[in-house]
């Protein structure tokens, strides 16, 4: 990463930090721009005595909280969540989203649809007129063949996301495998995202279009943010 795609993101994760207030459940999303957000997060403990929980959508992010003194709890505990911090991959002027590059999405989904308040934090290289990213897709193992060929059937190019420093398929925090789907520029994000998680055996894809209402964007850069 870049130097100055390290300080675009720190500044969106600060910032967006910094909206969190006193007794607040903060949703906790997954990557390297919501680290940043933990790492304010945790100096806001240490100085001010901010008193929050946080619910991580991933084992990475519970581990880092952790290490980071963010207090934790879970969605039974808590399913209303006053704001969730996570990133993106790719954000187009609608506010529709690609998200699963760490393969989180379903516990991200999760997390955004019980939240007050959605904070997408991102660098300005994630901004594109339109999504044509892979859409990462978590499957059962049962149904992987069958994922495949629909996705086929539908156009895309389906190829099983591989483990790095481990052989074989990555399996998600929920025991599921992320299968990454190329379908080029993507005209309709809702009609795709509506399309892929209604195939039986998916369990999420990383097309976020339903949130568009309560999602702040905040695109960091070298020296500052640019709210959206
Ligand atoms: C994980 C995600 C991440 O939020 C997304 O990949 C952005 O990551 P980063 O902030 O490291 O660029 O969706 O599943």
């Amino acid at each position: 990463m870049s130097g100055d795609v390290v300080n675009s993101k720190k500044n969106a994760g600060y910032y967006a930090a910094d909206l969190v207030m006193d007794g607040n459940i903060v949703g906790l999303g997954t990557g390297s721009t919501v680290f940043y957000s933990m790492e304010r997060l945790s100096e806001r403990i240490k100085s001010e005595g901010l008193c929050i929980k946080g619910i991580p959508t991933s084992i990475q992010t519970a581990i880092r909280a952790r290490s980071l003194g963010i207090p934790l709890t879970t969605l039974d505990d808590n399913p209303k969540i006053d704001i969730a911090i996570d990133g993106a991959d790719e954000v187009d002027p609608d506010f529709n989203l690609i998200k699963g590059r760490g393969a989180a999405q379903t516990r991200e989904r999760c997390v955004a649809d019980s939240a007050e308040k959605f904070i997408v934090v991102v660098d300005a290289g994630k901004l594109t007129r339109k999504l044509s990213a892979v859409v990462p897709v978590e499957v059962i193992p049962f149904a992987l063949t069958h994922l495949c060929e629909k996705i086929s059937d539908m156009g895309g190019l389906a190829a099983v996301r591989e483990g790095v420093r481990k052989d074989g398929p990555v399996i998600t925090d929920n025991g599921c495998i992320e299968v990454d789907c190329d379908f080029g520029d993507i005209d309709d994000p809702e009609c795709l995202e509506m399309k892929i998680n209604n195939i039986p055996g998916v369990v999420s894809c990383g097309i976020f279009t339903e949130f568009k209402e309560k999602i702040v964007v905040i695109v960091g850069n070298e020296s500052g943010i640019e709210i959206l």
